[in-house]
């Protein structure tokens, strides 16, 4: 994935500076008062970029919550209230040091913004701030289950969840490379809503957490990633002992600010919504933004039997890598006698592509040639088609 590994460049460049010139007491002290962990702790952790526009990109967190799904917040995936095009998001699960090039990249196919998440009110976060995203592969990474309100002993005041991320180590600080945690008390209701200065109804929509003195937070770049909390404890049996996912990362006054606790968006009250995209259901991905697939014209061709010819086709749709397959027919509906395949890249817009093909000196006719395009997210054109006349080599 060009994006992730762009990224991992510009955040190795930062490493490199930062071994150099910190002392190791400063270099030990990332994020917000937490620690280094690994994804193979977090293996449903998912690591997000998005870039809206060159100079507008940010990165973000989320949870695997079935195969192809990712959960998110639903800022990460808006831009000024507007839904992000699938193909300007890109990930990477399975990955600590984002220097690295393990894991398993991705792109997407379809976002799928909660209805609930109010778009206008000029920040980012506030209740239902969740988003999911449908994913081009299969991921290796097992789905997390959201903590249900049933399940709210576990996340109850007082009880010490664990977040993870890449986002800044402080704030106004630095992104880290490397996947950071930090232990959170959760916060009352009623605490939330006085220290963070929201309604009551608001803070029973969040789970708000962190500690009086501050120095412990999550921060920006960690937005759509996993809070969660431990269920089965309670038992003498480890084997009861599961993960649940309390909150999705959403928003917070600065970062590790005293009485100033984080706000995540809270897991239960958005089970339902998560339910009914895991099982694929229509009604609820009806609002999804889809990623369009591109559309080919090839033109007409002509060529001397045995010699080579130039088939030429322009793409169109939205900015992104593309690869074109290419058959070549004696007539249209007649057998493929030659099938070409381009490699992955980015067509010029409003110019044309040509592939070359040698013509075998026994050809000489009436031929069809037909194109269809496939974007990163594997959404396919139809086949469009144009003649190719052959002159018998001569
Ligand atoms: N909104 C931030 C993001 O986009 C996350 C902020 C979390 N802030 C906090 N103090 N807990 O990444």
């Amino acid at each position: 994935m060009r994006r992730v590994a762009v990224l991992a460049l510009a955040a190795l460049a930062v490493v490199l500076a930062t071994a150099a010139a910190a002392p190791a007491a400063e270099r030990g002290s990332r994020i917000v008062g937490g620690a280094p962990t690994t994804t193979a702790q977090w293996p449903w952790i998912a690591y997000l970029e998005m870039e809206y526009d060159p100079e507008t990109r940010w990165s973000c967190g989320g949870s695997v919550v079935a195969p192809r799904l990712i959960l998110t917040a639903a800022h990460c995936v808006l831009e000024q209230g507007t839904p992000l095009r699938p193909r300007m998001i890109a990930g990477v699960v399975g990955r600590t040091d984002l220097n690295a090039a393990d894991g398993v990249e991705f792109g997407v196919s379809r976002i799928a913004v909660h209805p609930d998440y109010q778009r206008d009110r000029g920040f980012d976060g506030g209740p239902f701030d969740v988003a999911v995203i449908e994913v081009n592969v299969d991921l290796p990474a097992p789905a997390i289950p959201l903590a249900t309100a049933a399940e709210a002993a576990y996340y109850a005041p007082g009880v010490v969840a664990r977040v993870a991320g890449w986002g800044l180590t402080a704030q106004g600080g630095k992104a880290s490379d490397v996947l950071l945690q930090v232990d959170l008390p959760i916060v009352s209701d009623a605490d939330c809503a006085r220290l963070d200065e929201i309604p009551q109804s608001e803070a029973a929509k969040m789970i708000c957490a962190g500690r009086a003195e501050g120095g412990i937070d999550s921060c920006q770049g960690d937005s759509g990633g996993p809070l969660i909390v431990l269920a089965g404890a309670e038992t003498p049996d480890p084997a009861d002992d599961r993960w649940l996912l309390a909150g999705t990362v959403s928003w917070g006054y600065e970062c590790g600010a005293p009485n100033r606790p984080g706000l995540y968006a809270r897991a239960a009250t958005y089970t339902s919504w998560v339910a009914g995209l895991v099982a694929g259901d229509p009604v609820v991905w009806g609002r999804a933004t889809d990623s369009k697939p591109p559309t080919v014209r090839p033109r007409a061709a002509q060529a001397t039997a045995g010699t080579r010819v130039e088939l030429s086709y322009r793409v169109s749709g939205e900015t992104g890598k593309t690869r074109e397959t290419i058959t070549i027919r004696r007539r249209a509906g007649g057998t493929v006698l030659r099938k070409l395949t381009t490699k992955l890249a980015v067509n010029p817009v409003g110019r044309d592509v040509a592939v070359r093909w040698k013509v075998p000196g026994t050809y000489g006719g009436a031929y069809v040639w037909c194109v269809s395009s496939r974007d990163e997210a594997r959404n396919a054109s139809k086949p469009a088609c144009a003649k190719l006349t052959v002159a018998p080599a001569g």
